[in-house]
């Protein structure tokens, strides 16, 4: 059987992984800033989260829920309390699309509306409401297509007032996540936050936050629409979650009331998953990566801002992004195949730094060094 051939693949087999560090078959060591699409939250193999998903699997590795999972009660505990929503509600499930789905599954059921706002150039996921909240027509199925979404421009505060004034009670929710990663590295401004949130609460929609790649931590703050001071009444969790192990979720302001049969998954919130999960906050608490999410991105956008050719250097924390020269456009390909970086892309020309919550300032200047000779030299 040959797999189905889906992805565009670079010819690199990576066979172990320490922190920022990764290694391919014949030992030639690579530096990973951009961890598998944002997932490398505490770095490769870090040995605290490999005991306590070995020492989970040797008890209990899944069972459903049917029955009581008293880690699913730790996690939501330890959850709550970094992200300072301890009055929130967690409903677990396996990925970023799937959090998304049933975000947008539970706004409806809890308005009884159909309508859901979405923004221009967002990625939500491929599951089908998911994907036909995503701006990117290429991935959107003929079945997916529906009328229930409608697109806005993205940082459009009057677009959204304008909406909401026309449509405004038969909105089930807006959803927005606080950096835009896929769409090119796009802070959500504050006044567009708080547009929206207003506007919810005048119209009784629910405003959905996808944190599945700028939150947890990523950004500085737990979640980056923290930036703007206000709360969204669902945020959705995936990536950094469980550092590698497929774990997503969402979590429930208190004004959403739980039904049962309401949302339901045979996986999600089984014991490994949870104890990945933990594993990645305890470590996020211990070594204050918060902290450091801000204080090395701060270092990093300032060194990127003293390479004139790079343009339109920006984000939060460790979501960076910047604009590569037009005389420079195989930066990328030459960061790997030449100094064996990694780094991720946003289509046409953006360049997204999306590392370890714990890098250090070592692994930034390896990467503004090889970035300078690749500009100056070529
Ligand atoms: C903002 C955002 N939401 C949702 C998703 C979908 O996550 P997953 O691939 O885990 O389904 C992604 C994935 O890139 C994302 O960036």
């Amino acid at each position: 059987m040959q797999l189905f051939d889906v992805y565009p693949v670079n010819d690199i087999t990576i066979t172990s992984g320490k922190g920022s560090y990764i290694w391919d078959d014949a030992g030639v060591e690579y530096l990973d800033l951009y961890g598998g699409h944002a997932v490398i939250s505490i770095g490769h193999s870090h040995p605290y989260y490999v005991k306590r998903l070995t020492s989970q699997l040797n008890q209990i590795g899944f069972y459903s829920n049917s029955i009581k999972i008293p880690i699913q009660v730790e996690l939501a505990e330890k959850l709550g309390k970094l992200s300072g929503k301890e009055d929130y509600q967690l409903f677990l499930c396996n990925s970023g699309a799937e959090a998304n789905e049933n975000a947008l599954k539970l706004a409806s059921f809890h308005t009884g509306r159909k309508k859901i706002v979405a923004f221009s150039k967002s990625f939500h996921g491929r599951t089908s409401l998911a994907v036909a909240a995503t701006d990117s027509p290429a991935i959107v199925a003929p079945v997916n297509q529906t009328d229930n979404v409608v697109f806005l421009p993205f940082n459009d505060s009057a677009a959204v007032e304008a909406y909401f004034k026309e449509h405004g009670n038969e909105v089930a929710a807006v959803i927005t996540e606080g950096i835009q990663g896929v769409g090119g590295i796009i802070l959500a401004s504050e006044d567009f936050l708080k547009t929206i949130r207003r506007v919810c609460d005048e119209h009784g929609a629910i405003f959905i936050a996808d944190s599945v790649q700028c939150g947890y931590g990523r950004s500085g703050k737990f979640f980056s629409h923290d930036y703007a001071g206000v709360d969204a009444d669902i945020y959705t969790m995936a990536k950094g979650m469980g550092n590698g192990f497929p774990v997503g979720g969402i979590i429930i302001s208190p004004k959403i009331k739980a039904k049962h049969s309401m949302l339901g998954t045979t996986f999600g919130g089984n014991h490994l998953a949870c104890a990945a999960a933990l594993a990645v906050l305890e470590i996020m608490e211990e070594d204050k990566l918060l902290q450091n999410a801000e204080e090395t991105g701060n270092y990093l956008v300032e060194q990127l801002k003293q390479i004139p050719q790079l343009q339109n250097v920006r984000g939060r924390g460790l979501m960076i992004g910047f604009d590569v020269p037009e005389t420079h456009k195989d930066l990328r390909k030459n960061l790997l195949q030449k100094h064996r970086i990694f780094t991720g892309e946003a289509k046409p020309n953006v360049i997204r730094l999306l590392p370890a919550l714990n890098i250090g300032k070592k692994e930034v200047d390896t990467l503004i060094n090889a970035i300078k000779i690749e500009l100056t030299t070529n």
